[in-house]
């Protein structure tokens, strides 16, 4: 079969959650803030985090063990892993050589992804490329992020919207539908509107004295806001149109999880109709970047939200700036 005809679809997915959940309440305990305005700015109530001793490493791989029971296959099938994160344990090696060693898999490439909330969604256009280009067959995309570690709990502003977790999922060859289109985006010009400065960033090496503490993550959320509702639309929209497809065709978009008010703001752009075609889970989850996405869509599949032949669409926006849309025929 030649390399563009080949199809690629999702053979298993999976998620994990840390057992400690953080509830709007508490947060009123810790910072000037109110159930009532996390709620209605934001749409989430609570969120897991991660445990002092838990790893990114740690929940990956059990989300990864998820995804592989799904699929039905052994870590030795596996050929290359990728890991979405923003919240590495360490620089290096990558979380991506952790999970690889966690579950028992021998030599294969291993690499961590920084594209921020779009890292699952970038993770998988890159495992699709592996997959169609024949040197890959099965690849495991994780998507992981400890956002408790850099977030700073005495800025409200940022403080009530994260949360911690993974999930994952196996990419392999399918015999039809699987992957249908892909749009992927970045503007750098966008950076400073949500980042986290590396540790060493302001290190001037062997002369330059040590480096500064390590920072947390800020952002400017109302204009995010505006950005992640134009560009999860158009990002959305770029990826249907050519296919021929209108919103009326998506079965469900599972977009990345910042705020319901920008999700319901997308979902009217597009046309579609929030209640059945919206998956929404940061009510119970919060923002968790990469992980979000990934959370989101093995979610959806436990419910049985899609059957064989539904379309779906993952739609995310996020720090770089950056985006990205899928559309995947089930
Ligand atoms: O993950 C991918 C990228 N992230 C996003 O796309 C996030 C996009 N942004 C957002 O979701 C929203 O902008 C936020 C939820 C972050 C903030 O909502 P907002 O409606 O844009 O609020 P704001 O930042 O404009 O702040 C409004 C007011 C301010 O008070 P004043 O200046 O009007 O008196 C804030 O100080 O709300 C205040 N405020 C809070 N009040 C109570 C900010 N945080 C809180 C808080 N509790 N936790």
């Amino acid at each position: 079969m030649a390399e563009a005809d080949r199809h690629v679809g999702i053979l298993g997915t999976g998620s994990y959650l840390p057992e400690k959940v953080l509830t709007n309440a508490d947060l009123e305990r810790m910072v000037d803030t109110t159930d009532e305005w996390i709620t209605t700015r934001t749409g989430i109530k609570e969120r897991h985090i991660a445990a002092d001793d838990e790893t990114v490493g740690d929940m990956g791989a059990a989300a990864a063990r998820q995804a592989l029971a799904n699929a039905g296959i052994g870590p030795e099938s596996i050929d290359l892993i990728i890991v979405a994160t923003i919240t590495p344990d360490s620089y290096f090696p990558s979380t991506a050589c952790q999970v690889q060693h966690k579950l028992g898999i021998k030599n294969v490439p291993s690499f961590d992804l920084s594209a921020a909330c779009s890292g699952f969604v970038y993770g998988f256009s890159v495992a699709e490329q592996f997959i169609k280009g024949g040197s890959a067959k099965h690849v495991l995309v994780v998507a992981a992020e400890k956002l408790s570690a850099i977030t700073d709990w005495s800025d409200r502003s940022t403080c009530v919207l994260f949360g911690d977790g993974a999930g994952a999922a196996v990419l392999g060859p399918v015999e039809s539908g699987g992957i249908l289109g892909t749009h992927l985006g970045a503007d750098g010009s966008g950076g400073d509107l949500l980042y986290c400065r590396a540790t060493a960033s302001r290190s001037n090496g062997p002369h330059g004295g040590s480096p500064t503490p390590s920072n947390t993550l800020q952002m400017q959320g109302n204009v995010l806001f505006k950005h992640a509702v134009r560009l999860m639309t158009d990002a959305a929209l770029t990826v249907i149109k050519p296919l021929g497809l209108t919103a009326a065709d998506i079965k469900l978009i599972i977009p990345h999880q910042a705020n319901s008010r920008i999700l319901n703001a997308v979902a009217k752009r597009l046309g579609i109709d929030p209640q059945t075609q919206l998956y929404l889970n940061l009510e119970k989850r919060g923002n968790m970047s990469a992980a979000s996405t990934a959370i989101a869509l093995a979610e959806a599949v436990e419910e049985g939200r899609m059957k064989r032949g539904d379309i779906i669409l993952l739609d995310a926006f996020g720090g770089g700036l950056t985006w990205g849309a899928m559309a995947i025929q089930w």
